[in-house]
């Protein structure tokens, strides 16, 4: 079974780790969009802190990844999953009910999300209370 997964990865965390790990148990070969930093830029209104190429080699350097594509507008989901051939969508459950639209062209999982981390909490204690 081939899984497919997608997330911007910045500033990496457990809760990344987490996520691919437990994706990668569904099947035997795990394929990972990373977000463009346009991307996010329009998502977020900022650039990543992490540029795509470092979150794409970070991603990439994981045993449990096989294959890192640049995910470069959120309209081509469906495109990308034909693509990458994938069995099974993997989203964490932030994302619950929301790419349920795929469901026609494969199976989509929701998986909780890890507790008390995020990469917009670790940005926000990092800028609030480390001095410089
Ligand atoms: N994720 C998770 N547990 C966390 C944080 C993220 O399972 N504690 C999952 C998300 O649900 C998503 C993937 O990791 O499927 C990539 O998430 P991403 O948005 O890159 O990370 P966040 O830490 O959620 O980033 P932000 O705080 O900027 O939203």
């Amino acid at each position: 079974m081939r899984v497919i997964t997608f997330g911007t990865f910045d500033v990496f965390h457990i809760g990344h780790v987490n996520i691919l790990e437990r994706a990668k148990e569904l099947g035997s070969y795990l394929i990972v969009g990373v977000s463009s930093d346009q991307l996010n830029i329009k998502k977020k209104g900022r650039p990543p802190i992490y540029s795509q190429s470092d979150r794409l080699k970070i991603v990439e350097s994981l045993h449990c990844v096989d294959k890192v594509f640049l995910e470069e507008s959120l309209e081509k989901k469906a495109e990308y999953i034909k693509l990458y051939k994938a069995d099974i969508l993997v989203m964490g459950s932030d994302w619950e009910g929301k790419f349920d639209q795929f469901k026609s062209i494969c199976d989509v999982q929701y998986f909780p999300r890890t507790e008390g981390i995020s990469t917009s909490q670790i940005i926000d204690i990092v800028k609030h209370h480390v001095e410089v």
